[in-house]
């Protein structure tokens, strides 16, 4: 009671897409009746446990409040089984300081509220799969995600399960967090793989090597440790091993804590083009510290940079202005919200491409020596003029630099792009900042235009 249930379930399932229940209120529409006179009746949570078995024997997901006694009905806690179930956190006097004054039938003495809290205490942890307190947390723990500095050094508390782990790091990070990650995995840790630092990393050699070294059996898991080429060749890995095992992606660059880590995309890339080979694979968790950026050179920094203002873009708020950590927290939500509503990438999730239309076409118009976060900065710079969007937050932010490549490569290589089809180019666009808009066409030569002034000479 207190803690705020229905409000963050009603956000939540705004974020997700999904629909959303709140048990009291699916009770009064089933009965007609009051919950209070319900309440008096003694027969309030008979009806309760039917209106939550109800909820969630749909085949829909579903976002469902349940109210604060709910659990101690066995039938409830039942038919939580199966769904992921979230605590939402609020301490007693917070609670207490909410209610005190209302109608609720259980809230109308202070001393029977504090114990009631203790006596519920125990039955929320035992039904509760992740505890939350506001809507992002919600999110994450709903995707599997922790955020939270120094999570590296208790690695085999946050990998689910008490099986054996094996390791997958690239070289140079294996030199910096190798250690801290063993000693985190404790006595979990069973063998290390090392693949080359960067881009080498993902091609299907380096993934045969994994496959090859490998010992684990289906129920070991495999925990990828570094940048976003890591975390993709190991969750490819992962994926296509014994048919899938278990992964852990812990991302150690600012491009795969906001992005890469998150939302089961893995793939090696071919001699033909980046990530044509991969998998979709949902890690089963994914541990976000962002102390680990400590030791990431500037270069690699703008390169996350450029996705954290593209999230802030899509989602209308200043993450660029926030201390780092919080940006992350933010920006990892954002997309696992977006991932959870679309995992196969066959809607909402191609917002994500903001800007990367163009910044493809560059970064293959230079030969890939252009690094990814340049060629997204200025990508971010010609949507957002062609969405007549203010591009001074870009400008402050990423400083975006006209580059030298060949005119008409560029132009190819952006007509060639999957997401162009027949005639005129499908970009993303904004409405305003948070009101991203997928698959607009727009004329050939306005397209041309934009990518022309982020040319040089
Ligand atoms: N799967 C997805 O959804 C997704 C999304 C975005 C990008 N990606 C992929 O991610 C890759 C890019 O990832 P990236 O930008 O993280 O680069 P990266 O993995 O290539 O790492 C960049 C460099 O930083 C080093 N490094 C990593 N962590 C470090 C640390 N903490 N301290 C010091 N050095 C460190 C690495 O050794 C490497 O040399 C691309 O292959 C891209 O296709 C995948
Ligand atoms: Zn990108």
């Amino acid at each position: 009671m207190g803690a705020g249930k229905t409000t963050l379930g009603a956000a939540l399932a705004e974020r997700l897409g999904r629909p959303f229940v709140d048990a009291d209120a699916a009770v009064e529409a089933a009965t007609g009746c009051a919950v209070a006179d319900l309440f008096r009746e003694g027969t309030f949570r008979e009806h309760e446990a039917r209106a939550v078995a109800a909820a969630l024997a749909g085949r829909e997901p579903l976002v469902v409040a349940l109210g604060g006694g709910a659990v101690e009905s066995p039938a409830v806690r039942e038919a939580l089984r199966d769904a992921f179930t979230l605590l939402v956190e609020v301490d007693a006097d917070t609670a207490w300081a909410r209610v005190a004054g209302g109608d609720r039938p259980l809230a109308q003495d202070e001393t029977s509220f504090r114990e009631l809290y203790e006596r519920r205490a125990p039955l929320y942890a035992e039904v509760a799969d992740a505890a939350a307190a506001d809507v992002e947390g919600a999110v994450l723990a709903a995707g599997g995600v922790h955020v939270e500095s120094g999570s590296l050094g208790r690695l085999a508390t946050l990998v689910p399960g008490d099986a054996a782990v094996e390791l997958v790091t690239d070289a140079r990070v294996a030199g910096i967090h190798g250690m801290e990650a063993q000693l985190g995995l404790g006595g979990r840790a069973r063998a290390t793989h090392e693949v080359p630092a960067g881009e080498e990393a993902k091609q299907l050699a380096v993934a045969e090597r994994l496959w090859r070294g490998f010992r684990l059996d289906r129920d070991g898991v495999l925990v990828a440790l570094g940048g976003g080429a890591t975390t993709d060749v190991a969750g490819f890995a992962a994926a296509t091993y014994l048919r899938g095992v278990p992964w852990v992606p812990v991302p150690t660059t600012l491009v795969g804590q906001v992005d890469a880590a998150i939302g089961g995309k893995t793939a090696v890339d071919l001699p033909e083009g980046k990530n044509l080979v991969g998998a979709f694979h949902w890690p089963v968790r994914t541990v976000i510290d962002p102390e680990l950026l400590d030791t990431l050179p500037e270069g690699e920094l703008l390169n996350g940079r450029a996705e954290l203002v593209k999230t802030g873009l899509l989602l209308g708020e200043r993450l660029w202005e926030l201390p780092l950590g919080d940006g992350i927290r933010l920006a990892a939500a954002f997309k696992v919200a977006v991932c959870l509503r679309d995992p196969y990438d066959r809607g909402p999730r191609q917002q994500l491409n903001l800007g990367h239309t163009f910044a493809h076409a560059l970064e293959a118009a230079a030969d890939f020596s252009l690094p990814h976060g340049r060629a997204v900065a200025l990508g971010l710079l010609a949507a957002l003029r062609l969405s007549g969007v203010d591009t001074r937050d870009v400008e402050r932010e990423l400083r975006p630099e006209p580059v030298r490549v060949d005119r008409d490569r560029a132009w190819a290589a952006l007509a060639r792009d999957k997401k162009a089809s027949g005639g005129s180019p499908r970009l993303v666009l904004l409405d305003a900042p948070g009101r991203p808009r997928t698959g607009v066409e727009v004329p050939p030569a306005d397209v041309r235009a934009a990518l022309d002034s982020l040319i040089a000479g």
